[in-house]
């Protein structure tokens, strides 16, 4: 038996005996349907592409909030044409058959667009699918298909930015809680296509190590091997949907 597949056998053998599961997911588990990561060695991740700070802190928003503006609205563009893959797939089966909750740092809303109605996707930094104001509490929903301009808030006349979080901004506490929640109590967390690089949300894969079981799937060896009980190396898309076949 070589490696990989002794792991994925172990790996189905935990999910297999968890009565309940909580997946956490990032960039990666997207990738493999066309959207980009944030980090990588590619050269077109968007990190090694832009300026986190021009385009994902509100500092970078108050210098150029047009700049900022269009960014998002070509994310948004491009999002019109993806469709979910068989890593998002597999995991919705899982809320419906393991009443998973997914934590996902993604904006992308991926997970949602194939997820279970009723089922938890907990989103750790926002959406893309809707604007707030930069000032008080407005928000809307973006259709994709007919992008909004830079515009002001109907009630305070302030800009409206996307509702997602940047960098130096507080998470959402409610959601929040509700992750901590789902970490602190997971028997077995899946930890899909994130480099682990972010705080706090890479706090809760820790959270989770304490008492539970950890099973990492990544395209490459990261931070957080060292909280798994199994390590698996390869693409979501490949290998998310073996991790759910009979675990024999
Ligand atoms: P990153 O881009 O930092 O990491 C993506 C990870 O996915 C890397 O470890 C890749 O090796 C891995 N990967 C790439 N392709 C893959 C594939 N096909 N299958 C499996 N793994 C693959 O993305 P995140 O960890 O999600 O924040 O980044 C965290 C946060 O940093 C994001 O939510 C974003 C960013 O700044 C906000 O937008 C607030």
């Amino acid at each position: 038996m070589d490696d990989t597949h002794a792991s994925l056998t172990r790996a189905r053998q935990v999910i297999a005996a968890a009565g309940r599961l909580v997946v956490f997911t990032g960039a990666g588990v997207s990738a493999d349907s066309g959207v980009p990561t944030f980090r990588g060695h590619s050269g077109e991740s968007f990190w090694g592409q832009y300026d986190p700070a021009q385009l994902a802190t509100p500092q970078g928003f108050r210098a150029n909030p047009q700049l900022v503006y269009d960014w998002y609205s070509w994310r948004r563009s491009q999002l019109q044409s993806i469709e979910p893959n068989a890593a998002h797939r597999t995991i919705s089966r899982w809320q419906e058959a393991k009443r998973a909750v997914v934590i996902t740092q993604n904006v992308d809303g991926l997970h949602e667009r194939v997820a279970p109605q009723e089922a938890i996707v907990l989103r750790l930094h926002g959406s893309l699918a809707q604007d707030r104001c930069s000032a008080c509490d407005f928000r809307e929903a973006v259709d994709f298909q007919h992008l909004p301009k830079l515009h002001r808030c109907p009630r305070c006349g302030e800009l409206v930015r996307p509702d997602v979080v940047w960098f130096g901004e507080e998470l959402d506490e409610y959601v929040w809680q509700m992750a901590e929640q789902a970490a602190r109590e997971a028997e077995v967390m899946l930890v899909i296509g994130t480099s682990g690089e972010v705080w706090p949300a890479v706090g809760l894969v820790h959270l989770a190590a304490r008492n539970g079981e950890v099973i990492v799937v990544n395209l490459e060896p990261g931070s957080l091997d060292d909280c798994a009980t199994v390590a698996l190396y390869g693409r979501a898309a490949d290998l998310v949907p073996r991790l759910a076949e009979d675990a024999g």
